[in-house]
């Protein structure tokens, strides 16, 4: 349709290069409520007639309905509907629905206005997920485990500070993308190609008919930036590289040797010849479509930054990497959730592992600390009463007087006084003592799990205003349309 000064078609092959048409059915009905509030501006502004603008509109609700015919010569489907809208209103009425426009301004607007409602979506499957780590933490604030560095035991805790330290995690990605928000929802509609249009028209009335909170103002910035996609798939694979890394943990509470936790077999997958397996397979893909979004930033990026300033044809490219983006990510969360929502825990198992090592040396080195004696001394006693009984095969408390007054031959320090602390010092009083803020401490828990049941409910309401914006302005702009063509 648009090959006016071209003499001869694309062959098939090239048109099937050149489309981007099956992508674009993920922005097919933005395109159609961008075009409704562009003609009506148009129309409020005396650039087009009431009959004109009536007509179009009334293409628009009907296409709404339409599956659209991919096969067609189209390039895309900014062309295919146009095409559509002047075969069903006439070329007098439908060929005015592009003035004042460009493909250019179209499809950036397109993929704002899909990317606006993705963060919207994710935003609240990160609330569930959130909300499903801190349910679960609720119940688990006594389920004492080890915490590890470098995957080795190294302090005594409690399961809901592992929890808990997931959810804030994912209450920072959520932070990010409800900033990145707002940078996504401004309106490039009017940019036209790329330096705007002489024709008189209203941005801004197009801008709010369609929910923005505001315009991307400069024309080329409108037309041809896509840092706003970059930051939004950055702020994914960010999200997606935290669900990652709890999948990790959870294939490794998983396997026998740890036997931590145990997956809900609808999470599991068996093995086509070992009858017995249960593979944490889900878990293992979350690990892999990470990388697949990590993939797909590297493909927005390297797209972006070669290109001259104004559109270039290379940015049909990136959208198939944000669809795909967004709908690994909306999944993840989702099946997170769910394992996180169905998972047995193996509190047992949990408390063994920590009765199987040294893991309270720290505790015992404080408590000492506490009657006076310098640290580093107390890090030395401790550490060589680990030895004494990793050596001997006992645990640390059945140490006798002997063995201590070996270890702590040349100091005025008592004997008796080592041998009442690491008798005394146990897993549930070193918890128990523990009372750093955000520490692993009994009294911790109830403290950190109230505050982010708070936190959920405040993102809730803002999230949930920020959807109904949304819907408010297609309420209004659906209500305008039925005005005009009743
Ligand atoms: N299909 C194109 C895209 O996805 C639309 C814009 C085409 N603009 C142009 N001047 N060729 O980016």
């Amino acid at each position: 349709m648009y090959r006016s000064r071209l003499v001869n078609d694309l062959s098939d092959i090239t048109l099937d290069y050149v489309s981007s048409i099956n992508d674009d059915s993920e922005i097919a009905l933005y395109d159609i409520l961008g075009s409704q509030a562009h003609v009506l501006m148009l129309y409020e502004n005396k650039i087009i007639t009431k009959n004109d603008v009536k007509k179009i509109l009334y293409s628009l609700e009907e296409l709404k309905n339409e599956k659209f015919d991919t096969l067609s010569s189209a390039e895309d489907i900014h062309e295919l509907i146009e095409t559509l809208v002047i075969k069903k209103a006439g070329m007098v009425s439908g060929g005015k629905m592009h003035t004042a426009r460009s493909r250019n301004d179209q499809v950036v607007l397109d993929i704002r206005m899909k990317i606006r409602d993705d963060i919207n979506i994710l935003c609240n499957c990160l609330l569930d997920t959130i909300e499903a780590f801190v349910s679960l933490a609720k119940n688990h604030q006594k389920t004492i485990m080890p915490l590890y560095t470098h995957l080795q035991q190294a302090q005594v805790g409690v399961f809901s500070h592992y929890l808990i330290a997931h959810a804030d995690v994912l209450f920072r990605d959520l932070d990010r993308l409800y900033t990145t928000f707002v940078h996504v929802n401004e309106s490039p509609l009017g940019a036209g190609p790329v330096g705007g249009t002489s024709i008189p028209i209203d941005r801004h009335s197009t801008a709010s008919m369609l929910g923005f909170d505001g315009i991307v103002e400069n024309s080329l910035d409108a037309t041809s930036s896509r840092d706003f996609v970059a930051e939004y798939v950055s702020m994914i694979a960010i999200l997606m590289t935290n669900l990652s890394k709890i999948a990790e943990d959870f294939v490794i509470w998983s396997t026998s040797e740890f036997s931590f936790i145990e997956l809900a077999d609808e999470f599991t997958s068996p093995s086509s010849v070992m009858p017995q397996k249960k593979n944490p397979d889900i878990l293992e893909l979350t690990r892999g479509k990470t990388a697949e979004i990590i993939g797909n930033l590297t493909a927005i990026l390297t797209t972006i930054k070669g290109l001259a300033s104004g559109y270039g044809r290379d940015l049909q490219q990136i959208k198939s990497s944000i669809w795909s983006t967004s709908k690994i990510s909306i999944s993840a969360l989702l099946i997170i959730k769910s394992i996180l929502l169905t998972l047995r825990v193996n509190e047992k198992q949990m408390k063994k592992a920590t009765e199987s090592s040294y893991l309270i040396a720290l505790d015992i080195a404080e408590n000492l600390v506490k009657k006076g004696i310098p640290f580093r001394t107390t890090h030395k006693i401790a550490g060589s009463l680990v030895q004494i009984a990793h050596e001997s095969k006992k645990p640390l408390n059945k140490i006798n007087i002997e063995e201590i007054s070996k270890v702590i031959k040349g100091t005025k320090i008592e004997p008796k006084l080592i041998q009442s602390i690491i008798q005394n010092t146990t897993i549930t009083s070193s918890l128990k003592e523990r009372k750093s803020f955000g520490s692993s401490g009994y009294e911790e828990q109830k403290r950190m799990i109230n505050d982010r049941i708070k936190k959920i409910n405040s993102y809730r309401i803002t999230t949930t205003k920020r959807q109904n914006d949304i819907i408010k302005a297609f309420e209004n702009l659906s209500n305008k349309v039925q005005f005009i063509i009743k």
